[in-house]
């Protein structure tokens, strides 16, 4: 815990009230007491075709991933922060009994589940039935993040800018554009391209252009046949593509930790695309490597400030509004006039640590913050930890007790005066 001890009071004094440098003060001790004692379990997205993973195989109605790579570098960076013990675990019907057999206290949700509906809610749904703390989204804010249709219905209501959209599943018919109220209410005046896509899908998986309104009928029915879900259709922004990283107000920097005023909105890049690329390649086809993501330059007077603050903002709207409580990453992209339009909210944003010229979009923003990738964890685990112990402490009792001087009766199990 070497980082702990010497940095334990390098808390940032000039951007902070005393208050809250008293409670960063508070925090900073109650993780180094707490991250040598914790059990923690990065969970993965487990294979329904493994022995014993499920009762029946369903559908897999968004695009199946098992994230086990990425989770095994947000497993090693916990390691180099000094967590006790750090298990890495796949999602599936067993998960519980694991956890209660390796005497896990938090997890750490790196998932997009294992098979049928809203799948990405799956494991926060069964870790608040076993109370047990994680970092992640809670299953309401999952599903809804998840799932375009539904996320973007919510920033609409609350005025974020998004493009005109309709939801289509055959159970209310075949799509005939031309005949369909909602279509024609919804697109009005439309005489650019659409974009057809799943609604909880990923890595740009058929994820598709149309020229025109006739192109639909035969896209939207393709796309239900591979995902068995509702299909969303929305105008074509031909413009530049972008994206923000958006998480909670406790951040590390060099280790020490930092409260924000608001919430933490970083990794402001272009996505950058060919001249003839409409639809950002998948990341299963071409990996993220630095000549695609360019992050937009920090100086007041470059052209990219204006764009920066626009994307700093939509994140902060998005994070409020939304009421989230831990990462996200929205993709955006402008229309013909330059101006932002929210794409989506990935609630698990890939966290893959930068290898070389493979990157992630996060982590491609990292520097200019002056954070490495696990001063990135740390400030995701240290964030949960400041929520759970100040608005959640009814679901944290075992985590406080680690943290505090009790901790150590607890461990060794002389607490129960047996
Ligand atoms: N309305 C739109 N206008 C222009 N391009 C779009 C639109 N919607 C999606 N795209 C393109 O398709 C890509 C994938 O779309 P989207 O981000 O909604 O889905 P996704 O598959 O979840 O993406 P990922 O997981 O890669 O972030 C975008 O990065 C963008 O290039
Ligand atoms: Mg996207």
């Amino acid at each position: 815990m070497d980082w702990m001890s010497t940095q334990r009071f390098d808390v940032a004094p000039q951007e902070s009230s005393p208050r809250r440098s008293a409670r960063i003060g508070e925090l900073q001790e109650q993780v180094a007491t707490l991250l040598p004692r914790l059990r923690i379990a990065v969970i993965f997205g487990g294979s329904k075709a493994a022995e014993g993973a499920v009762i029946n195989q369903t559908v897999n109605s968004r695009s199946w991933k098992s994230y086990e790579a990425v989770a095994n570098d947000i497993a090693a960076a916990l390691q180099r922060l000094g967590c006790g013990q750090v298990l890495v675990v796949p999602e599936d019907m067993r998960l519980g009994e694991r956890l209660k057999q390796e005497d896990v206290h938090l997890a750490w949700l790196n998932s997009g589940g294992v098979q049928g509906y809203s799948p990405v809610a799956h494991a926060p749904a069964m870790l608040e039935m076993l109370g047990l703390p994680y970092i992640g989204h809670d299953p309401l804010t999952a599903a809804s993040l998840d799932n375009k249709l539904a996320f973007k219905r919510q920033i609409k209501a609350a005025g974020i800018p998004t493009a005109p959209f309709l939801g289509w599943h055959p159970a209310s018919g075949p799509l005939d554009p031309a005949r369909n109220e909602a279509f024609q209410r919804v697109f009005a005046g439309w005489t650019g391209g659409f974009v057809v896509k799943p609604v909880s899908g990923r890595a740009s998986l058929n994820v598709m252009f149309a020229e025109s309104q006739e192109a639909l009928p035969e896209l939207v029915e393709h796309i239900f046949l591979a995902t068995h879900n509702q299909v969303l259709i929305e105008t074509f922004l031909p413009g530049r593509e972008y994206c923000v990283a958006v998480c909670g107000p406790v951040i590390a920097r060099g280790r020490a930790l930092d409260r924000l005023g608001e919430a933490f909105a970083f990794a402001e890049v272009e996505r950058v695309l060919d001249p003839d690329e409409r639809i950002f390649t998948s990341m299963d086809k071409r990996p993220i490597t630095r000549d695609r993501v360019r992050p937009l330059n920090a100086a007041e007077d470059d052209a990219d400030a204006p764009v920066r603050r626009g994307l700093r903002n939509l994140g902060r709207r998005v994070f409020a509004d939304l009421a989230l409580e831990t990462l996200v990453r929205l993709d955006v992209r402008a229309n013909e006039h330059g101006e932002l339009f929210v794409l989506e909210a990935n609630p698990k944003p890939d966290l893959k640590a930068p290898e070389g010229q493979v990157t992630s979009l996060i982590c491609a923003g990292l520097e200019e913050q002056s954070m490495d990738y696990d001063d990135l964890i740390l400030s995701l685990l240290a964030d949960r930890l400041d929520r759970l112990f100040s608005h959640r402490r009814g679901a944290a009792h075992q985590l406080l007790a680690l943290a505090g001087p009790a901790g150590e009766l607890l461990q060794t199990g002389v607490h129960d005066g047996s």
